[in-house]
């Protein structure tokens, strides 16, 4: 039987992870499926056990069950244990393996696509909901000279700093208003680009050259790059990380890393 895959979430019609998935098989020579797979809101361990249960390897999960796949791994990686949340599983013999590919998948698009690394760099991270949870232990573990985590509402970004406190880069929470200026990185975790905003924070927080990054891609993430461009930053989507976190769970399952440059190309120009 061939080994299927699926990311599941509500809603996931309109999810690009088959698409990659399907490039990185072709590109390495793996026989595989990976589809859709819509869950009811009060339905996602129901829809996970069946798949897992036909015999699927794994899946992906997005919007709004992060967490509740987190419940569900008997297992966590150590970057999934530290966001509390999983974003990939893997069905083994002995039960499930929790991971999250996100932080990686965000600091390998900066790093490698964007050619920016991290290491000695001032960084601001806008928002403290699940995304920037899930992101803030990969972005430490690339040793950036500091990270200021600022958010609407500032108890959740001291609970972000406070439990990343121990691992060795120095952290600050602040509100959006006392986010720190001329900033060399700054990502946008918030959903504000749902609604097609241009940014939560002030345009202070650049500085010509900085990068700034929205976590989301396509029509919802214009408003924030046509800000940072209109303000002499470098703007960048969350495309690249979306291709890199996909290559992340597929050497997770796999074992093999796909050319992710390649498939990062011919999904933007798909797009
Ligand atoms: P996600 O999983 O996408 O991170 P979330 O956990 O609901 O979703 O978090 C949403 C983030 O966007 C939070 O940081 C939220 O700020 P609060 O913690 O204060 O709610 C932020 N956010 C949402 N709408 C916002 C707005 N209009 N202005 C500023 N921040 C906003």
């Amino acid at each position: 039987m061939t080994d299927q895959y699926a990311v599941v979430g509500n809603p996931v019609e309109h999810s690009r992870s088959p698409a990659i998935h399907a490039m990185f098989a072709e590109q390495t020579g793996q026989t595989l499926s990976y589809e859709r797979l819509l869950a009811p809101l009060d339905g996602f361990e129901a829809t996970l056990k069946a798949f897992a249960a036909a015999g699927a390897k794994g899946c992906n999960i997005t919007v709004p069950f992060k967490f509740d796949a987190f419940k569900l791994a008997t297992e966590h990686t150590e970057r999934a244990a530290l966001a509390c949340a999983v974003n990939t599983l893997r069905f083994d013999e002995g039960g499930w393996v929790g991971d999250n590919t996100d932080g990686a998948g965000l600091v390998n698009d900066i790093q490698r696509n964007a050619r920016r690394p991290l290491e000695g760099l001032q960084l601001l991270l806008v928002g403290a909901g699940g995304a920037a949870a899930g992101v803030l232990g990969s972005l430490i573990a690339a040793r950036p000279a500091r990270i200021t985590v600022v958010n609407r509402t500032l108890d959740k970004a001291q609970a972000l700093v406070d439990s990343h406190a121990h691992l060795g880069v120095p952290l600050a929470a602040a509100t959006l208003a006392d986010a720190p200026a001329a900033q060399d990185i700054v990502i946008n975790a918030t959903s504000t680009s749902l609604a097609g905003a241009a940014s939560p924070v002030d345009a202070r927080v650049l500085k010509p050259g900085s990068l700034a990054l929205d976590m989301m891609y396509g029509p919802k993430a214009q408003g924030f790059l046509d800000w940072a461009a209109a303000h002499g930053a470098e703007p960048r989507d969350g495309l690249g990380m979306l291709v890199e976190q996909a290559a992340e769970a597929f050497h997770f399952w796999r074992g093999l890393r796909p050319d992710t440059a390649r498939v990062l190309q011919a999904l933007r120009a798909s797009l």
